[in-house]
């Protein structure tokens, strides 16, 4: 059975490649915007033999910012998935390097679709972020919060980050009021993803990104400058994704994915977790347990998400377990 095809960016991701899996293990067939032909390659050894390869196709978009960059991808597709952008990584010039593409793929894909003639596309799913709507001082806020711009210079790749994804949603908005679009978009918000990178290779691939932060107190690493202690389940943010498409989702609407958003999480706690449920990762000496995240707390509400969604978010456990478990056998 099939529900009709997708256009996914990002697979060769943490959470590309997850929502990935889901589509495919529910039924839809995916078009996969890849930036180079040795990514396509990687992107089929990490796929394996699971998938069948008349449920995939791939297309080549080396620049995604720009002018007409998915004309030809989003032929004959009925839903867009847009994971990819870039991530915090330190570079001489921020505006150019992440919030510049960052607004400019976002833009590409909402006008590939707008300019499609059939009207084909259902829905537009963005990869957004509690980053672009969380508060610059501390209060609890939901998905549905509208935070003024960002102005750069950007002191920090990860403040430059964070004003990527804020900027991006707010050119959604500004698309939305200005063109009307015939189709619904849907902007999924996850604090921290946490859990296995189904595309990684190798244990340096969970020393950059979210999951570092997780796996720093098992690995002896000290984050001092502290982290909001928020936290979601990569198996979560696909599932998201995915119910996202269902006909009952109508309109444009934002999801936040983050467990147990108003209490939040430990980052300390993986500690516990470890040594408690998966004692065959303290026999082996891989982890020296002597790591420290000083945690923030930061009310991230997105019990909407659960109830209207029908989800229940996985627990901090479940993520600990999965991500340290994951390294543990990537190596
Ligand atoms: N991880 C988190 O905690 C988290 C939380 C909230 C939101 N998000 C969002 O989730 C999405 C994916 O993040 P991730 O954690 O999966 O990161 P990741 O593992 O680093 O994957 C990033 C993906 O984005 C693509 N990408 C990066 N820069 C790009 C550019 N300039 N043009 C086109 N593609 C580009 C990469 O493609 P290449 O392989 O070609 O470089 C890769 O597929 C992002 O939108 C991110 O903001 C992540
Ligand atoms: C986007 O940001 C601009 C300022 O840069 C602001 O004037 C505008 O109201 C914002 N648009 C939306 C739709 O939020
Ligand atoms: C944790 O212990 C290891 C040795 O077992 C040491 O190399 C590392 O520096 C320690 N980390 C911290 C943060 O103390
Ligand atoms: C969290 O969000 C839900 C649904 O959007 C709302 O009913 C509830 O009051 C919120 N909780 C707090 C403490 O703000």
């Amino acid at each position: 059975m099939s529900f009709g095809l997708i256009l996914l960016t990002g697979a060769t991701g943490l959470v590309g490649f997850r929502i990935l899996e889901e589509a495919l293990d529910r039924g839809y067939k995916v078009r996969l915007a890849i930036r180079s032909e040795s990514k396509i390659d990687q992107l089929k050894k990490a796929l394996g033999s699971r998938y069948a390869a008349h449920d995939l196709e791939f297309v080549l978009v080396p620049d995604m910012g720009r002018d007409g960059a998915f004309d030809q991808a989003v032929q004959g597709v009925k839903h867009i998935i847009h994971v990819a952008s870039p991530l915090p990584i330190p570079s001489e010039d921020l505006e150019a390097s992440i919030i510049k593409p960052a607004v400019s793929v976002t833009l590409q894909i909402l006008r590939a679709a707008l300019k499609d003639k059939r009207r084909g596309v259902e829905k537009v799913v963005i990869t957004s972020s509690v980053a672009a709507v969380s508060p610059s001082l501390p209060k609890a806020f939901d998905a549905d919060n509208v935070e003024p711009d960002p102005q750069g210079p950007w002191a920090h790749p990860l403040l430059a980050y964070a004003a990527s994804k804020k900027l991006s949603y707010n050119a959604t908005r500004r698309f939305i009021l200005e063109e009307n679009p015939y189709f619904n978009i849907i902007h999924v918000m996850p604090s921290f993803v946490i859990g296995r990178n189904g595309y990684a290779t190798k244990r340096e691939d969970y020393t950059t990104g979210s999951n570092s932060i997780a796996l720093a107190p098992l690995l002896g690493i000290n984050i001092a400058q502290g982290r909001p202690g928020f936290a979601c389940y990569v198996d979560d943010v696909a599932s998201v994704h995915i119910a996202a498409l269902r006909s009952d989702v109508q309109g444009h609407q934002s999801f936040g994915v983050n467990y147990d958003g108003l209490n939040g999480i430990n980052w300390n706690d993986a500690i516990d977790i470890v040594k408690r449920k998966a004692p065959e990762l303290v026999s082996n000496g891989l982890f020296s347990f002597n790591g420290s995240v000083v945690t923030q707390k930061v009310p991230f509400n997105t019990s909407k998400t659960e109830k209207q969604l029908g989800i229940n978010f996985k627990s901090f456990e479940d993520m600990i377990i999965d991500v340290s478990r994951a390294y543990a056998a990537v190596g």
